[in-house]
């Protein structure tokens, strides 16, 4: 089938790998919460994440300052309070009370775990040399959470841009590694 010239402002969506999750951070007793699908795995163990984070955001301010967050992996069933968390400001919304969002105390961070997401990272800033050029920040994973009922096949949700969203189907097995 023929292919067609696609705009370059559209290629995110066809790469994004997802899933969405929310980034959660705290200072000053406020917790906040800010939708991310830019985000990257780095190494195995210990676990780092890279992450671009606007500076428009009020997240990148709060993530910066306290260099603590955690990584908060909803399925489907949360896709609204995932929109919403993308459309408002924490400098001006209490965006765990106008979602509905229930904060846990993290084992490891000062940023709250969200309890309706099926698993839960808690995340120290661990490389801010890229965030000046990129805003990109390198996260280590010091503690994971997850509920075994959604792991095996969780319905995650994957940004495909403008408003498209598409949610992750079954797990199937396949070696990776051929010998
Ligand atoms: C599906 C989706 C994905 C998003 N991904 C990112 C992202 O990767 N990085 C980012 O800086 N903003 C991203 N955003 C935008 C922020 O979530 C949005 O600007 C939010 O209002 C910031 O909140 P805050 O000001 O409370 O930090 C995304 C929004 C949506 C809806």
């Amino acid at each position: 089938m023929a292919k067609r010239s696609f705009p370059l402002s559209k290629v995110y969506g066809l790469l994004e790998p997802g899933p969405v999750v929310l980034l959660a951070t705290e200072q000053r007793n406020r917790a906040n919460v800010m939708t991310m699908s830019w985000h990257t795995m780095m190494e195995f163990e210990p676990p780092l994440i890279g992450c671009v984070v606007s500076g428009r955001n009020f997240s990148f301010e709060t993530l910066a300052a306290t260099r603590q967050c955690t990584l908060n992996i909803p399925t489907v069933e949360l896709c609204a309070q995932v929109v919403g968390c993308g459309n408002c400001s924490g400098r001006s919304v209490d965006k765990f009370r106008a979602f509905g969002l229930t904060p846990l105390p993290a084992q490891r961070v000062a940023a709250p775990l969200i309890a309706q997401c099926f698993a839960n990272l808690e995340c120290r800033v661990s490389d801010m040399r890229l965030v000046k050029r990129y805003n990109f920040f390198v996260l280590e994973v010091q503690k994971a959470w997850v509920d075994p009922t959604f792991y095996k096949n969780p319905r995650t949700l994957h940004h495909r841009g403008r408003g498209a969203f598409m949610v992750a189907g079954e797990t199937f097995r396949s070696p990776s590694k051929m010998r």
